[in-house]
Parts: C-alpha cells; sequence; structure tokens
C-alpha cells in the first residue's frame, strides 16, 4: 500500500512539472517547432542550447537577459519558478 501511494505521488510530482509551463501560451509567437523568430526579434530559440534557452528564460525573470523586448519576454515567465523555468529549457532546444 505504501509503494502504491509512493508511485501516485512521484506520478503526480513528475506531471505537473511537465505541465509547469504552458508552452502553448509561446508556440504562437516562437512558433510550434521553436525555430521562428519571434516578432522578428528573437533567436532561433531551436537552435539554442537546453542551457542558454534556460539562463535566457531565468535571465528575463531576473531582467538581467534581453535584448530590446525583454519586457515583453519578461511577462511570459515571470510567473514560473527558476526550476520550473529550468526543466522547461531541457525539453526544447539542443
Ligand atoms: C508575444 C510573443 C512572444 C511570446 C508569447 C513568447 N515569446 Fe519568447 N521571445 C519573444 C521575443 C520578441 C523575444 C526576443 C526578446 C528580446 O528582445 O530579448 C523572445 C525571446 C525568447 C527566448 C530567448 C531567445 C533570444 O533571442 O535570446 C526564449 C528562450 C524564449 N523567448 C522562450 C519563450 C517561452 C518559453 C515562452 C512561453 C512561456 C515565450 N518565449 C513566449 C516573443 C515571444
Amino acid at each position: 500500500m505504501k509503494k502504491i501511494v509512493l508511485s501516485i505521488v512521484a506520478l503526480t510530482a513528475t506531471t505537473a512539472l511537465m505541465a509547469a509551463v504552458n508552452s502553448g501560451a509561446c508556440t504562437g509567437c516562437h512558433g510550434t517547432d521553436w525555430s521562428k523568430a519571434a516578432l522578428r526579434k528573437s533567436k532561433n530559440v531551436a537552435e539554442m542550447t537546453h542551457a542558454d534557452i534556460a539562463a535566457s528564460l531565468k535571465g528575463y525573470k531576473a531582467g538581467t537577459y534581453g535584448g530590446p523586448m525583454k519586457g515583453l519576454m519578461k511577462g511570459q515567465v515571470a510567473k514560473y519558478s527558476d526550476e520550473e523555468l529550468e526543466a522547461f529549457a531541457q525539453t526544447i532546444g539542443k
């Protein structure tokens, strides 16, 4: 019984992490395969490394990264924790 409860907890935690960043809110600008230059300003995120993406997302949130439209991206990521952004960055780019 204990084992079953533990697996359910683990499963819920994994699902929560995966669902944390709602990529549907991003791909309208970045493209479903992340290769579009969002608003003709962003890099091709599909070509960025996981580490670069993680750094940029956390940087936008902290106000330490970005170009002329960084304010826009801050609004996109401010609601997420660094851990959520880090985990999400591992799922896109290369
Ligand atoms: C309204 C359009 C829009 C939406 C929605 C959007 N982005 Fe962006 N994104 C941009 C623009 C424009 C930039 C470039 C900003 C700048 O000047 O630094 C950018 C930059 C980025 C970068 C860094 C690329 C670079 O140029 O350095 C990443 C990674 C990124 N976005 C991921 C996301 C994620 C993840 C989401 C969803 C949570 C998201 N974006 C939602 C428009 C958008």
